[in-house]
């Protein structure tokens, strides 16, 4: 019998609700044919889909990052402003695609407005100037008698748009980047956009841009870079059609938690930085089939990938001292938990732990001990990078466990992921000073971890709920094989 022991002192910090932030970029059919569709029976006056909106509002996103990914590093944001007819139509080189620029600034900040999130926008380091940077913090946040600011009032908006969150380039040191620079390159380039950007609104919070967490690069853009932000993205992209190493990759997100924070803590330390530096995870998903450039990216989600998702999510409860903007790449269509086509939709495996916890994941973490049998990977004989990133890893845990609680101590939620492919576990979760008064378990499960949703069968993996019979300060709850289980509990003294 496995265990999970709870003390409800042993507090880890807070959890950010950040962390469910959402990402879309302009690529393939995320938003047009995604959330924006004009002239659909499904959309409203504004071309946003209806039935999009209703499936987002249960993922209850605090923040939307826009408008790439690596769509941003040839995007004029000016092309996307004013009357849609005169918006000029571009080569979109990045994807290999056409950009007719009816989605833009003034539709997304309407977006953000409607699906009540914050905006985050990341600027063009790429092909784009430093006064395309300023102008565009400008545009959305001007309060003065100055051209920007009063062309966004001439386009009908007259309230700033107060846009808090402001990325400094997206992934520029990658070859497929328009505009990639070596590290120290970035820097130089990161601090006079930072300059200027804060210069034009000293309220707005920056996010450098970041590999992995654990690279070179990583530590000279924050040698160089600490200092004039308050983010440093980092990204992970994860996934096998290897059950296990699918399900255990996500743990490369605590490696990178572990190594960016120490980064940071070095570097603040040896540069007296006295604000705090945080990460933002801006980009992470499992993500391995549909990889090409002209794919369009439309990853269709199996069981096993929803536990790798819920993962995830436990890595970033359990490293909610770093990490507090956390992105899911990304929102409909591309590698997505939603997927549209003109008729309708349907949510994909994934969504279900990324709604689950977004209900219920509570204000607290806790640090819990987790007694259960572990699983050694087998060495791979696939040689590339990305095969080996999980070398010396292991062996893991099969059931994988956060735990938050209230304020208040009443209600604690237990997150737990049984990665036994085969088997159920039976558990015991142990109370230290309090008791339980009613428990209720959500499972995410279906007939098989590659079983996976479609139009035809919109349920194969799905929530199905259980109330718990409890009484006293232990639960004996049994996971099952292959599943995502949140158990939500109600305590007493
Ligand atoms: O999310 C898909 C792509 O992955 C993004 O455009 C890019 O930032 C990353 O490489």
């Amino acid at each position: 019998m496995a265990r999970i022991k709870v003390d409800l002192d042993r507090t880890l910090g807070e959890v950010d609700r950040r962390i469910f932030g959402g990402f879309i970029e302009h690529l393939g059919r995320c938003i047009y044919g995604g959330i924006y569709e004009e002239g659909s029976p499904l959309s409203d006056e504004r071309g946003f889909r209806r039935d999009v909106l209703e499936a987002l509002k249960p993922l209850r996103m605090p923040v939307l990052r826009w408008p790439g990914g690596n769509f941003v590093s040839n995007y004029h944001w000016q092309d996307g402003i004013g009357p849609k007819e005169k918006r000029p139509r571009r080569i979109e080189l990045a994807w290999h695609s056409e950009e007719s620029n009816r989605f833009g600034t003034d539709e997304y900040i309407q977006y953000c407005r409607t699906l009540g999130v914050e905006p985050y926008i990341c600027v063009n380091m790429g092909s784009g100037t430093m006064d395309e940077a300023q102008a565009w913090v400008e545009y959305c946040n001007g309060t003065g008698n100055t051209y920007w600011a009063n062309l966004r009032r001439a386009n009908g908006h007259s309230e700033p748009y107060n846009v808090k969150y402001w990325g400094l380039g997206n992934e520029m040191y990658g070859a497929w980047q328009i505009g990639a620079l070596s590290a120290e390159d970035y820097v130089k380039k990161a601090i006079e956009f930072a300059k200027v950007m804060k210069l034009t609104d000293p309220s707005i919070q920056l996010v450098s841009c970041g590999q992995n967490g654990w690279n070179d690069w990583d530590r000279i853009v924050l040698e160089g870079l600490a200092r004039y932000v308050d983010f440093h993205s980092i990204h992970l992209y994860t996934g096998s059609p290897d059950y296990y190493r699918n399900v255990f990759e996500p743990h490369l997100a605590d490696k990178a938690l572990r190594i960016c924070q120490a980064l940071i803590e070095q570097v603040r330390y040896n540069q007296r930085i006295a604000h705090p530096v945080y990460v933002a995870y801006d980009e992470w998903n499992v993500w391995y089939r549909q990889r090409g450039r002209t794919s369009g990216l439309e990853e269709r989600y199996d069981l096993s990938d929803a536990l790798a998702v819920a993962t995830y999510l436990n890595v970033f409860v359990r490293h909610c001292q770093i990490v507090r903007i956390a992105n899911l790449a990304q929102m409909v269509n591309v590698i997505a938990p939603i997927f549209t086509s003109q008729e309708g939709l349907f949510l994909q495996t994934i969504y279900h732990p990324l709604r689950l916890y977004a209900e219920h994941v509570q204000e607290i973490a806790l640090d819990v001990h987790v007694d259960c049998e572990r699983f050694e990977l087998p060495p791979t004989d696939d040689p590339t990078p990305r095969a080996q990133r999980l070398q010396g890893f292991g062996p893991f845990d099969l059931l994988d466990v956060s735990a938050t609680r209230d304020a208040d101590g009443q209600t604690l939620t237990l997150a737990v992921v049984n990665r036994d492919r085969a088997q159920a576990i039976q558990t015991t979760v142990q109370l230290t000073d309090a008791h339980v008064t009613h428990g209720i378990a959500y499972v995410v499960d279906g007939p098989s971890p590659n079983a996976v949703n479609s139009f035809e069968q919109p349920k194969q993996v799905d929530v199905h709920s259980q109330s718990l019979e409890v009484s006293g300060s232990s639960v004996v709850h049994t996971f099952p094989a292959h599943s995502v289980t949140v158990l939500r509990l109600e305590l007493g003294a």
